[in-house]
Parts: structure tokens; sequence; C-alpha cells
């Protein structure tokens, strides 16, 4: 079998054992990969610097909402496959491999913050020991060529040698274990063909294609791959938003253009724009970058810009519908960034609340998972506990969520609970046929 970088391995038999693997960061990646991880048999200790975050996670408790996640955590703790370790030194002693899964948000100028990184990095510097290779394996999102010029120069302080690779992730939230489980693609890029074939014995249960590259191709797929889907979703707004103003039914474009082969129709769902901790923030670090680097980037910048501002539109339809919204009792419905999650990072809910408040209206949101998270970004906003309880008495709402639960939300029930029954999809979630007697909106 041939490992070196660059190579595409469709199957491999290397090895069967099982792993050692030491996890930096319990997040939505590290806790997820490491329950993955133990689920396929191998041996997982984690660690977070936030105490709390280990605690719960140590009595099966993750620290945010995964479908899933929790009745496999628990699973895994009990098989004993899975434990929290009680320091670094001793996650580094126990494990062969060790994952960096620490966050790498944006700066305020939108650059890749790597304080996590540097300080996980350092944290393993000093207690690497002598006796057995360790493969050291960044999975946060890092720009090209962070891995060799600031990971390794911290382990090399250690004196020892290691091996070195990038493997980033793919999952998407509200379906992260279903991604770790049996991902679509595993990318590696390593320092040496040796450090591929003990990350394909790693990933050997997941039997997904496996692409060798070298550490910096590795580091700039998942920024394509972010950067791409964005713009894949600012494209069908802008389109949805042309379509609307000529008179077109983006839903018979959208059909035409799945129809090319060329074109995949996912990520084509247009709405209140995209949110979430990485779309934007990845976005923004490569134009950092490129910025820094003197490769001024022109579309990426466009995105953003297309997105900043997409989620006026429902708030625009909302508006002429109902007329001036002093006063008036309006339904937010899903708060989070999207259905499936109780993550609240970059959500469209935030602008959107903000808007409807200032220009005088009295929000009641409702999601499922994300309300109390949803309440410290926008305080003013009154938290609803069932979609009923949102929906009673007011003259409008806007779905910025795509929950399932929302799908099975009928005209009848709108009518019935609803003041004045308008209601404008964010999301693309309610059939617009079976709207009788709702002044129903979407954007295109
Ligand atoms: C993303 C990437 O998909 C994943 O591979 C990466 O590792 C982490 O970032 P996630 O942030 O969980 O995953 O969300 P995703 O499902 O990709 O959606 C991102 C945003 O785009 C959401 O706000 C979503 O609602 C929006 N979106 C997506 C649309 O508005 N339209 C679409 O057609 C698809």
């Amino acid at each position: 079998m041939d490992h070196r970088p660059g190579t595409f391995i469709a199957r491999c038999r290397v090895c069967l054992c099982v792993a050692k693997v030491g996890i930096i960061g319990m997040g939505p990646t590290g806790l997820v990969t490491g329950v993955a991880l133990a689920v396929h048999q191998h041996q997982v200790f984690g660690f977070d610097a936030d105490t709390k975050r280990n605690r719960d996670t140590a009595l099966g408790e993750p620290p945010f909402y995964e479908p899933g996640l929790r009745e496999a955590l628990r699973r895994v703790l009990r098989a004993g496959r899975f434990t929290i370790a009680q320091d670094i030194a001793s996650l580094v002693r126990d494990s062969d491999i060790l994952l960096l899964c620490v966050g790498t948000p944006s700066r305020p100028d939108g650059s890749m913050d790597d304080d996590a990184l540097v300080a996980a990095a350092e944290s393993i510097s000093k207690v690497l020991p002598n006796q057995r290779l360790r493969t050291v394996v960044v999975k946060s999102t890092v720009l090209p060529g962070t891995t060799e010029t600031v990971v390794r120069p911290i382990l090399n302080e250690s004196g020892r040698v290691f091996r070195l690779a990038m493997n980033p992730e793919f999952l998407q939230e509200g379906r992260a274990l279903k991604d770790a489980l049996t991902p679509d693609r595993i990318v590696v890029g390593v320092d040496r063909p040796a450090t591929a074939r003990i990350l394909k014995a790693l990933y050997r249960s997941a039997r997904a294609p496996f692409l060798v590259t070298s550490i910096r191709a590795a580091e700039a797929i998942k920024y394509a791959t972010n950067a791409f889907l964005a713009t894949k979703v600012a494209f069908a707004n802008e389109l949805a938003n042309v379509c609307e103003t000529l008179g077109v039914s983006y839903d018979e474009v959208h059909r035409g253009l799945s129809l090319d082969p060329r074109i995949n129709p996912r990520f084509l769902v247009p709405g209140v724009g995209f949110g979430g901790s990485c779309f934007a923030k990845d976005v923004r670090a490569l134009v950092a970058a490129g910025k820094r680097h003197g490769a001024e980037l022109h579309l990426l910048p466009a995105v953003l810009d297309q997105n900043e501002t997409q989620y006026l539109r429902t708030v625009d339809l909302l508006e002429g519908e109902v007329g001036d919204l002093a006063g008036k009792r309006i339904a937010l419905l899903g708060l989070a960034f999207k259905g499936g999650t109780d993550d609240v990072r970059e959500s469209r809910a935030i602008p959107i609340a903000t808007a409807l408040i200032k220009r005088g209206a009295t929000v009641i949101g409702f999601d499922p998972r994300a309300g109390p998270k949803f309440q410290n970004e926008v305080p003013e906003m009154r938290l609803a506990e069932s979609v009923q309880e949102a929906l009673s008495g007011s003259h409008g709402a806007i779905f910025q969520a795509d929950w399932p639960e929302f799908r099975r939300l009928t005209a009848q029930q709108f009518r019935r609970w609803m003041t004045d029954p308008v209601v404008v999809d964010g999301r693309r979630i309610l059939d617009p046929r079976k709207m009788k007697g709702v002044r129903f909106r979407r954007i295109g």
C-alpha cells in the first residue's frame, strides 16, 4: 500500500491494533471525535482547560447538545474506553496519538487567534516523554503553515522526536456524531509515510476514502471546503433575492440547476444567511491571511458582505405584510444558528431579534434547545417555552432555524394561535401550498 503524500488510498488494512489517543480540547470537535474513536474500540483520554467541562464530561454530561452524543458518551465511559485525564502530563504519558482540538476563533480584525493552540502545544512539549514516539495531530482549523511554523517549533523545544500531522474535521453540528463515525472522507497531511500508516489504522473502522497530502494542503482543504460552501449559500441567497424582484420562482430555478451534473443541489437553500462557528470565521481568516500575504481576495469578502445583510430580507418581508412593527408582537422561531444544535454562535436570530426590537416590536423567541443560551445574546427578547406560546397572540412570525418539529406546523395552527397569521419562512421548511389562510412569505 502506497502512503506517500498526495496518494489517494481507497482501502488499507495495515494495522488492526487499538490505539491510545489523547485529545486536548473537549469542545464539539474534540469530544465528538473522542467518543467516535472510543465507539470504534480505541482507548481515549480527553482533557480540557475548563475544569467544569472536564467534570461534566466525566459524569456523562456533554457541555453542548448534539443528537446521540450523551448516550454514546455514557456508553463509552461505562465501557472504560473514554476517560477524562487528571492533567496533560498523564494524558501525554498514556497516549500514543495526541489530537489537538482547541478552538481557533476570530480576532477583532478577522485574523485567526491561535493562542489556545500555542498553549496546548506548549503544555504537550513540556511533558513529551523520551520513550515511545508520539504522533501529534493538529485537528483544530488552522491556516496553511500553522502546524509547521507554530506547532512544530514549540514541540521541537522538548528535544524529543515526534511525528506530526494535520487532520481537518468536517463535522456538521446536529449530525456531528454520525459524521465522525461514518465520514465522507478523511484527509491527513503528514510529515512522513509512517505517520499516514498510523492514522490510517486509527480510522480503519470509518471505512471512508482516505486522502494523504502535505500538512499545508490538509490545512488548506478545510478552508477551501468551508469557503466554497459559504459561497454556495451566499450565491443561493443572492439568486433568491434577484428571483424575488424579477418575479421568478427560486424553487423552479433550483430544480433546473440541480439537473446539471456539474452542480450539486445541496447547500443552495436560501433564507436568512449562514451562521455558526465556522463559515464566517474561516472565510474571515482566509481574507485576513490573503491581505497579510499580499494576495488580496475579491470573491470571499463579497460572500461575507452578502451574508452580513441577508437576514434583513426576512425582517423587511415581515414588515411589508404587518406594516409598522412598533407595538407589534412578533414570534421568532429557532434561535440556534440552525436546527439540531444549541449553538447560537453567529446565529442570524441575533441580528433579526435586534432589528425587530429596534423597529419597536416585542419579540417572543422559542427554540427547542438554544433558548437560555440565546437570552444572554439578546436579553431584551422574551423567551417562550413552546411554539404555541411564542405564536399565541402574535402579529407575525419569522422562522430562523430548520428544526424538524417546525415542519409539522399547519396553517390551521397559525390561524388559530396568531392574532394575525403572517408567516415569514427564513429556512424553506414549510410548504407554501399548504398555507391556506396564512399570509405566507419566503425569499424567492
Ligand atoms: C460547517 C461545515 O459544514 C463543517 O464541515 C465544518 O467542519 C464546520 O462548519 P456547521 O457550522 O455545523 O458545519 O453548519 P452547516 O450545516 O455547514 O451550515 C452552516 C450555515 O449555513 C448554517 O447557518 C446553515 O443553516 C446555513 N445553510 C446551509 C444555509 O443557509 N443554506 C444551505 O443550503 C445550507
